[in-house]
């Protein structure tokens, strides 16, 4: 890949596809971490005498303008990151987006409005997507791909764009790039992934492959659920996926063939509801009562966890253990981030919720060796996939 070193920029308009997808509360943005990670690219690229153009995706607005998606709070705060004005297009690449990047001097910054507003950017349909692709690609003269979050879709701004400009991949990228790489190749050993997060469905295929690589696999998060169901146990009315019963069950025949360590929860915290203040009680994960949920992982299982991260010398972790949402809930994920921070291990966070969650809970960001911009994105890379927004790039 190309980086930006390899680019002229002085001068010149450049369109830096960004990942700037963070949760908002009405127009606070409640975790910014995304829009921190795009700095340095953005703020190299302006010191070097460049007309940047940041586009960027917000929610899934589906291609239609719904203001509650706008990336106008999110102008705001990269400007004050930045520390100079970000001027903010109120479309696309429409009039407003076409005459603010025409008043762009050297050095200068432009934000043009949520990518999804417009469906011509995730159109399953190439000759659409490639008709929006060339209007975006008409404000620039170069393209730098620097959203690793949004780099496993392959929408206009992400696959289609990369393709019409001259091209490099931003620091955001190749450092993202560089750590997925150490743990796909030469990885040390023991290597231990831990995932959680609510659904069993959206990590078939990385648990597929994580099998035949890692020597320990740790399962909690609301997807435990549809593991100990697996094994016969009853659930009450927790998170469960019946129709990935088969799926699990031949995951846990293949770890058993494969000598891998698939750890499951032994104990939950089983709510009455799903509340900030349901009642709970600790119980064992082979006796959740049919009226109680579980919402988090319980503390034997914490220390199970923690003594299965004690001698790895790398380790992925990418999911919630629990409703870290509620702080009574939190005690879970909080164990396992801890564990990472005490660990001399190649410690990864991948991911927006886990990401979010080593945030919120007030935890070192430095006590990780890398905390990934991209949940699914780096999910997808370790699967073994093809990333389309990678693939362009490196064309
Ligand atoms: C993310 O939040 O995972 C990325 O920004 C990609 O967003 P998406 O899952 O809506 O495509
Ligand atoms: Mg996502």
């Amino acid at each position: 890949m190309r980086t930006l070193d390899d680019l002229d920029v002085k001068g010149r308009r450049v369109l830096v596809r960004a990942d700037l997808n963070v949760p908002l509360d009405g127009e606070t943005i409640t975790d910014d971490g995304r829009i921190r990670a795009s700095v340095p690219t953005i703020r190299a690229l302006a010191g070097r005498g460049a007309k940047v153009i940041v586009c960027a995706h917000l929610g899934r607005p589906k291609g239609q303008v719904k203001p509650e998606f706008s990336l106008r709070p999110v102008a705001r705060r990269l400007g004050e990151l930045l520390g100079q004005d970000v001027a903010f297009a109120t479309d696309v690449a429409g009039p407003s987006a076409r005459s603010t990047v025409e008043e762009l001097q050297e050095g200068q910054v432009a934000l043009l409005e949520n990518l999804r507003y417009e469906p011509g950017e995730e159109s399953k349909d190439d000759a659409t997507r490639e008709a929006f692709a060339a209007e975006l690609a008409g404000l620039a003269e170069l393209y730098v791909g620097d959203g690793f979050g949004a780099v496993h879709r392959k929408h206009a701004s992400v696959y289609d764009v990369p393709r019409l400009l001259p091209h490099a991949a931003g620091g955001l990228v190749v450092a993202e790039v560089e750590v997925l790489r150490r743990l796909t190749e030469a990885t040390e050993r023991p290597y231990v992934v831990v995932l959680g997060g609510a659904k069993v469905s959206d990590k078939l295929g990385v648990i597929a492959n994580l099998l035949t690589k890692v020597d320990r696999l740790l399962i909690g998060g609301g997807m435990a659920y549809t593991f100990l169901k697996a094994q016969g146990y009853e659930v009450g009315g927790s998170l469960l996926q019946d129709d990935q019963l088969d799926q699990v069950r031949g995951f846990l025949n293949e770890a058993a063939k494969r000598g891998v360590d698939l750890v499951l929860p032994v104990d939950v915290l089983a709510a009455t509801h799903f509340a900030e203040d349901a009642p709970y009680d600790v119980v064992e994960a082979d006796a959740i009562p049919a009226d109680r949920q579980g919402l988090d992982i319980g503390p034997r299982t914490r220390e199970l966890f923690a003594s299965k991260l004690a001698d790895a010398r790398t380790v992925f972790w990418n999911g919630p253990m629990g409703v870290f949402e509620f702080d009574e809930f939190a005690g879970g994920t909080r164990a396992v981030a801890e564990a990472l921070i005490g660990s001399e291990a190649f410690t990864v966070v991948g991911g927006g919720d886990s990401a979010a969650a080593v945030r919120k809970l007030g935890l070192p960001e430095d006590g990780f060796s890398h905390i990934s911009t991209g949940g699914g994105a780096s999910l997808e890379y370790l699967e073994g996939k093809t990333l389309p927004g990678l693939a362009a790039l490196e064309d």
